[in-house]
């Protein structure tokens, strides 16, 4: 997919009402989205698929909801104030501010294309008989770009773990790396900028105290691990799961709702005891790419990658990227994050913050596995999967979003044939008796087929048309959205022909 389809997703977006430029009477706000009518829908469906997936799958994960403004001494002891800091460079003609990190990856990612595009002519070219990995390994051309590309990456991942920004500079100036906007290679410094957004609270009259809005929701779990451990009598190994916004003030802001200031995590801290958090770790990224995958999106779209520079917290780290329209990026991050967070609650706070474990008769500080996903991100990645522009007979096309049927933000649309006879006084019939179970939308402008190409457009899975014979025998028909097939079928027996589709249970039956 291109970066072409890509602007045509985000249109789309705007157009049927899923995600809005915050505050777009005033020329908007950078990297701040409102999400719509649609969107929202769609959104409280990706939040609820996980958060069942946690607590109503696992008897031993409970979930919580604290509070964005925290006691600041906390992003002290999560080393946030000191460490959440991105590396930051300025092209001095452009003047634009970029992620010198981000600058390389890009760089990368290039070279990888460039292998890729190589091996799929080669591919092309000898059919049936192509070998791929002995292609990789001896053609020269692909070979030297390898070369090249792995020579970068060592270099990028040392400079990464030594906090080494001069390197990372240097290694912009040798790749000739040039600012897309300028086309220049005139680069300033890089230097580190503090993601974190500040506030007072308080009246300066009584010395405010300077807080901070929360960079991410995990800290929250953290400082309420023994509040339900004791209250919930939580035997490890146990999970608090939580969804919530998060603030970062990113200096690159591109790319739609990948990348916002202002954000929503669903996180979930598994507490485990020391030594065994590897095999949990194992455990929850399966778990998780599973539920990925549930969506049926296709496998070839996700693939793992474990990071070159842990965060200060990890011992051991891995993304789950899924395929954008503009490249794998990551959509969640899976962390081993040891006894590091609660252990400096500890030591900053005074407070114990252990677990005595009765099978072994004695105290420790738990070590963490966490499960991070940005809701914002999942969004994107499941509205580019859904999105399709199909060619049907007669040489038009139509814009489709197959989103699985227990996301879609309607379930079901019941049009009336025309707008008289009493059809639509027999549609509402049919919403009165649905909607306590289905998300149900009424139409009546237009004609059928611009009707049905409306509800294709924001992945509504069925719509039903009641016409005249409705009223002799109680049918209609419904289409079904991605055959387009249609059939004749009692109106008491669409409620179970519906639900058996769009029900988030049969999706977590498929998981759980
Ligand atoms: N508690 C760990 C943590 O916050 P992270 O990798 O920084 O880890 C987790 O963030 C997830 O949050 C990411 O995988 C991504 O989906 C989402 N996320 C992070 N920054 C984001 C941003 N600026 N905009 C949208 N989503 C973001």
């Amino acid at each position: 997919m291109s970066e072409d389809v890509f602007k045509k997703i985000v249109s789309h977006c705007k157009e049927y009402g899923f995600v809005f430029q915050s505050s777009e009477i005033y020329d908007g706000l950078s990297a701040v989205y409102d999400y719509g009518q649609m969107g929202v829908e769609l959104k409280n469906n990706i939040k609820k698929y996980w958060w069942d997936s946690m607590v109503l799958l696992n008897e031993n994960v409970v979930g919580i909801d604290s509070a964005i403004f925290m006691h600041p001494t906390i992003w002290k002891a999560s080393g946030h104030v000191d460490a959440f800091n991105d590396p930051l460079i300025d092209n001095k003609d452009s003047k634009k501010r970029y992620r010198a990190d981000v600058l390389i990856e890009e760089y990368m990612a290039k070279i990888d294309d460039k292998i890729n595009k190589e091996v799929e002519k080669a591919a092309k070219k000898f059919g049936d008989s192509f070998d791929e990995t002995m292609y990789r390994q001896t053609n020269p051309r692909v070979l030297e770009n390898q070369k090249k590309r792995d020579e970068v990456h060592t270099r990028f991942a040392k400079a990464l773990n030594d906090g080494n920004l001069d390197e990372l500079r240097q290694i912009i100036i040798d790749c000739e790396i040039a600012d897309p906007i300028s086309g220049t290679r005139n680069w300033t410094d890089v230097r580190q900028f503090n993601l974190m957004f500040a506030t007072e609270m308080g009246s300066t009259a009584d010395g405010a105290m300077k807080v901070y809005l929360r960079p991410e929701t995990a800290q929250g779990i953290f400082v309420n691990f023994l509040n339900v451990q004791k209250t919930g009598r939580m035997k490890i190994p146990f999970g608090i799961a939580q969804i919530g916004k998060a603030f970062r003030n990113e200096i690159v802001a591109r790319q739609f709702i990948f990348r916002m200031r202002e954000f929503e995590q669903m996180e979930m801290q598994f507490f485990v005891r020391p030594g065994e958090e590897l095999g949990w770790f194992a455990k929850w990224k399966e778990t998780r790419m599973k539920w990925h995958k549930s969506l049926g999106f296709g496998d070839n779209k996700y693939r793992f990658h474990d990071h070159d520079k842990l965060a200060h917290y990890a011992n051991a780290a891995t993304d789950i990227e899924f395929e954008m329209p503009f490249g794998f990026k990551e959509v969640e991050g899976i962390h081993s994050r040891t006894d590091f967070d609660l252990s400096s609650h500890e030591k900053f706070s005074g407070k114990k913050l252990q677990y005595f474990d009765p099978e072994l008769n004695k105290s420790y500080t738990p070590y963490v596995i966490e499960t991070s996903i940005g809701v914002d991100r999942m969004f994107l990645s499941t509205v580019s999967a859904a999105y399709a522009e199909e060619e049907l007979e007669g040489g038009e096309t139509r814009v489709v979003l197959k989103l699985p049927a227990a996301l879609a933000p309607i379930k079901l649309a019941v049009l009336p044939l025309v707008k008289k006879d009493g059809l639509p006084e027999k549609a509402r019939e049919i919403i009165d008796a649905l909607k306590f179970d289905f998300k149900c939308q009424y139409d009546e402008k237009d004609s059928i087929g611009k009707r049905y190409r409306r509800q294709d457009a924001i992945g509504t899975p069925y719509c039903v048309t009641v016409d005249h014979q409705s009223l002799e025998d109680n049918t209609v028909t419904i289409r079904y959205r991605d055959t387009m097939q249609q059939e004749r079928v009692a109106i008491g027996r669409l409620s179970d022909i519906i639900a058996d589709k769009v029900s988030m249970k049969n999706l977590l039956k498929t998981i759980g």
